[in-house]
């Protein structure tokens, strides 16, 4: 391999260095750029081919369709780990072993309160309030409560920072979906793995002496929540790496990152999809004409769960969870119209000439929805959940971001307003 790129501006010749990852992938590194060239910069909106840095954590090659965090595949470990040894290796490097893991858990479980004065915060939000809302106002509420800065320099300290939010976090998540279903708060169960307690957290009812699991359900959440534990650079990654390169403290960068997921074309897509597939529901029924929407330029529609930024392939996790989806629903003995027009939809885009020659295919979200509403998790919660999956990988993307030392994330533009001009008074406009 050649180990510079040239670029030539106006007959002159920039050398830049070329750098390759583990997984063979090359980047053209400009770091000189604008120093050497005396000003130019590169422009790239939506950033789809720039680097915004070196990480180790997940790797994911969209066109042949394959997601490893710390090189060990999504469909291993969604077949043989559970959510805290994932949550573990990703934001630590290695497999723990069962002390690491015990340790870590009863980490966890020390921190799983939060102070009784956030209950009032909560009380403050209307119930409508959308619950991405709630959850990314409490997580930065948090840091009212716990105000001492994280000394990224001390493991210790760092450690104590990430098993807080992770004892914390899942506690705001079910308050904000009982305050929805207008059930009292509760605080959980020690006693129970990380994602059952979750799962009692949110569903035990007031006059219920034993909440009894399902396991189907605990092991359908525990694959949710690997699916979406991390995706690289993606947009709310992208925000939380970028809040916390100023130092803003972990609470505060992880408000952040949940905001981001907020959007229908992120997180908030899950949701989008289930609106959309009632939506069509409610119209009779007529996937063809949906098809037929998203496909014309001059109509805004969009089919929700479909396409992704760097996937034009299948995207891996969709395929697990369409199996888990089936096996939820099996189970619960859940016959629902929506998975009908689901499939119907996802039949006529994979053989559609527009889809198949943009390489738009299901994403992980058009199908977690389902299995979220067959839970008996209300629809606005659903980018909550992504959110609590998706928790560990922001922590691992901040953790590293902060140990390399990275410099605060600042892009440049290219200015294209008016150019200098003399104020008029007002009278003179
Ligand atoms: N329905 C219809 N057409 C689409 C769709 C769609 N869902 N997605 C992309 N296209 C078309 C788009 O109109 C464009 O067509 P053309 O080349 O003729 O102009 C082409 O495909 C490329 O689309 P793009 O918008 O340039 O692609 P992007 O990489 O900027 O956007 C995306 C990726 C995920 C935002 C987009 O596919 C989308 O809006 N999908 C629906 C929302 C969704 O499901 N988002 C969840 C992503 S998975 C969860 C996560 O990881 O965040």
């Amino acid at each position: 391999m050649a180990n510079t790129a040239t670029l030539e501006i106006e007959g002159k010749k920039y050398e830049f260095p070329l750098i390759e990852g583990t997984e063979k992938e090359v980047a053209i590194d400009i770091k000189t750029l604008r120093g050497a060239t005396g000003g130019y910069i590169t422009l790239d909106s939506g950033y789809k081919n720039t680097g915004s840095c070196e990480s180790a954590i997940t790797f994911l090659d969209g066109e042949k369709g394959i997601l490893r965090y710390r090189g060990y595949s999504i469909e291993e470990l969604a077949e043989k780990a559970d959510f805290l040894e994932v949550a573990y290796l990703l934001i630590f490097g290695e497999l723990p072993t069962s002390e690491q893991l015990e340790k870590f858990h009863s980490d966890i479980k020390a921190h799983s309160v939060v102070d009784d004065d956030v209950k009032k915060i909560l009380d403050a939000f209307p119930k409508a309030a959308h619950p991405m809302g709630v959850l990314s106002s409490l997580t930065s509420a948090l840091t009212a409560f716990n105000p001492e800065s994280v000394n990224v320099d001390s493991e210790e300290d760092m450690y104590n920072a990430i098993v807080r939010l992770l004892g914390k976090l899942p506690i705001l998540v079910a308050w904000a979906m009982r305050k929805k279903k207008g059930l009292p708060l509760y605080y959980g169960d020690s006693s129970l793995g990380y994602v059952e307690n979750i799962l009692k957290m949110m569903f035990k009812q007031p006059n219920e002496d034993k909440y009894v699991q399902n396991p189907i359900l605990v092991n359908a959440l525990d694959k949710l929540l690997i699916l979406h534990a991390d995706h690289e650079q993606n947009c709310s990654t992208s925000t939380v790496r970028i809040t916390g390169s100023s130092h803003a403290g972990l609470f505060a960068s992880i408000s952040a990152g949940i905001s981001a997921l907020w959007g229908p074309l992120h997180g908030g897509a899950n949701q989008a999809v289930l609106e959309m597939l009632e939506a069509i529901k409610e119209d009779g029924g007529d996937t063809k004409k949906y098809m037929a929407k998203a496909k014309d330029k001059s109509d805004p529609f969009r089919l929700m769960g479909f396409g992704h930024r760097v996937y034009k392939n299948f995207d891996p996790r969709a395929r697990i969870i369409k199996v888990a989806a089936d096996e939820v629903l099996a189970d619960l003995g859940v016959t629902d119209p929506i998975l009908d027009i689901a499939k119907g939809l996802e039949q006529e885009a994979l053989n559609d000439e527009y889809f198949v020659k943009r390489k738009l295919y299901p994403n992980v979200d058009f199908y977690s929805g389902i299995i979220y509403r067959a839970m008996g998790i209300p629809v606005e919660m659903f980018t909550v959940m992504f959110a609590l999956g998706r928790l560990p990988g922001w922590i691992a993307q901040w953790r590293e971001m902060r140990l390399r030392k990275e410099p605060i994330g600042r892009p440049r533009q290219l200015y294209i307003g008016e150019t200098e001009r003399s104020f008029k008074s007002i009278s003179e406009r």
